[in-house]
């Protein structure tokens, strides 16, 4: 098991942190085959990339569940972007409704400023569709997930443990909830390991294919863990404590 780093101190985001974020993310996915696929590379624009990121981070600090790992040595090592479940059969509210228009009008903005910045449109309509489709074969569970829509650990700060407890905050509540998990990566090799080691088990893979190119994804759950809890242990003493206090 990764040991531990001295130090680390895991926060929800705050906007003082998103910049730094930014960077992490960036460095991460420097050499990811999604990104190799869905962008033109010749054409990329690190700024107009932070400039959405930038429009990412401010919706999750409202809408999601971010958090942020630092080290001594480094603010915002590694961060993650979740969001809460929602029942499959739940309905937009008018709250959700709004943000998604408020974060579309905010990218139409940003690609008027800056342009695709080497974005391939078609790839990414298709990458949309295929992803809805593998969400509608997987996502089964009728309360929802816990869905983990980004994750990326600096490189400099990789194999130290910081991913692993970097979403320990969301499987504490995932679990108590006796909610799953969902993540989907574009990579097999190593992550489809690295994200058995922190309880997912691999689901199902699509192809996203446009005829001159393709990119896989790799759906990957982690079901909730239960804690069996040792009769006349301490803690099912300190949990009966808390119920006849409460009743
Ligand atoms: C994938 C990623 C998020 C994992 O975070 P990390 O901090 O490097 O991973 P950790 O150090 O917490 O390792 C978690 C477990 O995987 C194991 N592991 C780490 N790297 C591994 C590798 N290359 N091969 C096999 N196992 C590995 C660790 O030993 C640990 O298991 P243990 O707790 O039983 O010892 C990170 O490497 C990353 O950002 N990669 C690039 C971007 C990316 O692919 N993001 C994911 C998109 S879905």
């Amino acid at each position: 098991m990764a040991k531990p780093v001295e130090g680390l101190e895991i926060t929800r985001l705050s906007p003082d942190d998103i910049d730094g974020a930014i960077v992490a993310i960036q460095q991460a996915f420097a050499d990811d085959p999604f990104a190799d696929w869905i962008y033109d590379r010749s054409r990329f624009s690190p700024r107009r990339n932070h400039a959405s990121m930038t429009i990412r981070m401010r919706w999750g600090l409202r809408n999601g569940h971010v958090f942020v790992a630092h080290t001594p040595e480094k603010r915002c090592a590694g961060v993650a972007m979740w969001v809460a479940p929602k029942p499959l059969d739940a309905k937009p509210t008018w709250d959700d409704w709004w943000q998604d228009w408020a974060l579309w009008f905010r990218q139409v903005g940003m690609n008027a400023r800056f342009g695709r910045g080497g974005l391939k449109v078609k790839r990414y309509y298709l990458w949309k569709e295929c992803q809805a489709r593998m969400h509608s074969q997987v996502l089964t569970n009728p309360e929802g997930y816990w869905f983990c829509n980004i994750l990326a650990i600096h490189p400099s700060c990789q194999g130290k443990g910081i991913g692993k407890a970097l979403m320990q905050a969301v499987f504490e509540t995932a679990d108590a909830d006796g909610i799953p998990c969902y993540l989907e990566s574009s990579k097999f090799e190593p992550n489809v390991k690295i994200y058995e080691r922190m309880g997912f088990r691999f689901v199902k893979e699509i192809k996203c294919d446009d005829g001159e190119g393709a990119c896989t994804l790799f759906s990957m759950i982690r079901d909730p863990v239960v804690k069996v809890v040792e009769e006349d242990s301490e803690e099912a003493e300190s949990i009966k404590d808390g119920k006849a206090a409460a009743e």
